[in-house]
């Protein structure tokens, strides 16, 4: 009889994702695991062959997962991109795990927009509330040891459950409701409409997003990690390049080791960025969110380019 074989495709800025997907690939021994910005690196080859040929990428599993955080209430730009370049003909179960801070979350039915024209659908989707590593929202708090606990223990039982539906190929859908944006519905109701637009066609490429305040002494940690490669050490100042996409994955924001990245106010939003903490999960480290970058880090070789 055939094995079965997985592929696990993740993307995480600050650790929440990678950590769910890590512990899912402990329940899945045969899964494979694919970062998603080594695959759309700028600067690789294989992103070249891709444009030349505007090719796609090819899975090469029975079951395919795709875990992400939920950005805007729907999917990570890069993680959008990359779905349009995915071929997944190989695959007869698929499915989505997003971790967020605790809104509704409208972007499975935009992956499933994307894949109908495949004709495939997601079989399972699953939902998990973890820490917010959003520090401009005036709501943001570092979790606690006691709400930490608390996720972790959601996590866990929310492993379980994926490895139960995905070993039995069940179908699943989770609940995407979460806290409103206002009491008021029409609020919300053009709010989550307005948000995913937004986020789709303006914010990755929004100029003047960051700046780096006195505190930066010039480590290049947020230079090493930014998994678009926009920042740059200029004459010690980090800086981040106009003329790149930023994946909005806030690992810079969060992982600098003086909290000297901030993010400016807007006109339609002030940002707490100087009077809050940093949130990366307390388990991931620097080098686990670089080794996003490269798939030469992990060893894995599965991927196929067309
Ligand atoms: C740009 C951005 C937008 C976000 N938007 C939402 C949102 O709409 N709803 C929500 O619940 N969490 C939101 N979050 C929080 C993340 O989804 C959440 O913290 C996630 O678990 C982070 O995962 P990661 O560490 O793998 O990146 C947002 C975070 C960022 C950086
Ligand atoms: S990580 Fe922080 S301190 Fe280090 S170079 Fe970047 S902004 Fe400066
Ligand atoms: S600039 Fe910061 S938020 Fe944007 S991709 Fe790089 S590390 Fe992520």
């Amino acid at each position: 009889m055939k094995s079965m074989t997985a592929e696990l495709y993740y993307f995480s800025g600050t650790g929440n994702s990678l950590y769910v997907t890590d512990q899912i690939s402990q329940k899945i021994p045969y899964s494979n695991l694919i970062p998603i910005p080594a695959l759309l690196n700028e600067k690789s080859d294989e992103t070249k062959k891709i444009k030349r040929n505007h090719k796609s990428f090819k899975t090469s599993a029975d079951i395919v997962g795709f875990i992400f955080p939920c950005h805007g209430i729907t999917i990570p730009v890069i993680v959008r991109k990359f779905l349009k370049m995915l071929d997944i003909a190989s695959s007869d179960f698929l499915f989505a795990v997003v971790t967020r801070g605790g809104s509704i979350f409208r972007g499975f039915s935009a992956i499933n927009k994307i894949i109908a024209k495949q004709d495939k659908q997601l079989d399972a989707t699953f939902v998990i509330n973890m820490g917010m590593n959003d520090p401009k929202l005036k709501e943001f708090s570092v979790p606690t040891e006691e709400e930490f606990k608390e996720f972790e223990e959601n996590v866990q039982k929310k492993v379980e459950l994926i490895h139960r539906i995905v070993n039995n190929r069940g179908e699943y859908h989770d609940n995407i409701s979460g806290i409103n944006f206002t009491r008021y519905k029409w609020i919300n109701y053009i709010l989550e409409r307005l948000i995913p637009f937004f986020m789709n066609h303006y914010a990755t490429g929004m100029k003047s997003y960051f700046y780096v305040d006195s505190k930066c002494t010039s480590c290049g940690i947020c230079e090493k990690m930014c998994l678009a490669n926009k920042i740059k050490l200029i004459d010690d100042q980090p800086i981040w390049q106009e003329d790149m996409e930023c994946y909005l994955c806030y690992g810079c924001l969060n992982f600098c080791p003086n909290e000297a990245i901030q993010i400016y106010d807007k006109i339609y939003m002030k940002s707490y960025t100087p009077e809050r903490g940093r949130y990366p999960h307390p388990y991931a480290k620097v080098n686990d969110m670089v080794n996003q970058k490269s798939l030469k880090e992990l060893g894995t070789d599965k991927y196929v380019i067309t």
